[in-house]
């Protein structure tokens, strides 16, 4: 039964944009999220991920090289039990915010749950989905301890609450990474407006998670399962490595 207060379920979108200079020659004729991992093309994990947490409404922004081959890829969703895929197109390499900006009418007032394109994740994220529809709005970031923290957003701690983010220190002040997780409500928007560009010309996200952070109304998790990025060569072939043991480790 539809009611009218009951709150939004969350959509989707995934960040798939930008010019993948960081694994040139391997993006030169295509974009990152098109390139293998393991046995699937990137772009189906943060697909799953959402999917998997019963997410059915899903916007993909993407952008550069190769963006009509998502849509041969992906069609409408059908493969993933989806009803429709929604596209969009962001010029240039503005950052994740600046492409998180895109998709303001798509979300319409509502929840949102944003997945980096290139973020892979051993485990389902539908209680962290619950626990932000429960915070009943404000943002919401997971975290992961890695070795190497100052390629990541990273935050500060003051006993158990964040104190700050900062974004790729060169001396970062814990071991823990801002995954490309993110739940946000509909303020993102209005946040993402108020941005300057960082000292690399791009609108950051991690200004966004400050900004919440301003207002009190940045909760963490810690994320349980394994997690990696695929943006470097060193961070693509660990996601190759990670999946194929998980494959076999499930067969
Ligand atoms: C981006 C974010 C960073 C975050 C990371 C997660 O970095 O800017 O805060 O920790 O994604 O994958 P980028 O991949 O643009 O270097």
């Amino acid at each position: 039964m539809h009611r009218p207060d009951a709150p939004k379920a969350p959509k989707g979108i995934i960040l798939a944009g930008g010019l993948g200079t960081r694994l040139r020659p391997l993006t030169k004729v295509t974009n990152k999220h098109l390139l293998p991992v393991y046995d699937k093309p990137m772009i189906y994990y943060p697909l799953e991920t959402l999917c998997s947490a019963g997410i059915v409404e899903i916007m993909i922004v993407t952008g550069g090289n190769s963006a009509g081959e998502f849509l041969r890829l992906l069609g409408n969703g059908a493969e993933f039990g989806l009803r429709d895929i929604y596209y969009t197109y962001q010029e240039g390499e503005g950052g994740i915010a600046d492409a998180l900006r895109l998709c303001e009418h798509f979300a319409e007032g509502g929840p949102i749950v944003v997945v980096l394109g290139d973020n892979i994740l051993q485990e389902n994220i539908a209680p962290y989905v619950a626990k932000f529809r429960e915070q009943g709005g404000g943002a919401r970031i997971l975290l992961k301890e890695v070795e190497d923290a100052s390629r990541f957003g990273v935050p500060a701690f003051d006993g158990e609450r964040i104190a700050a983010i900062e974004e790729k220190p060169a001396q970062p002040k814990s071991s823990y990474a801002v995954t490309g997780v993110y739940f946000y409500d509909a303020r993102v928007f209005e946040y993402i407006r108020a941005l300057s560009p960082s000292a690399r010309g791009e609108f950051e996200i991690t200004d966004v998670n400050n900004r919440y952070l301003q207002e009190g109304k940045l909760c963490y998790d810690v994320m349980k399962g394994w997690w990696s990025d695929a943006g470097t060569f060193e961070s693509l072939f660990r996601a190759n490595q990670l999946v194929a043991q998980e494959r076999k480790r499930r067969s």
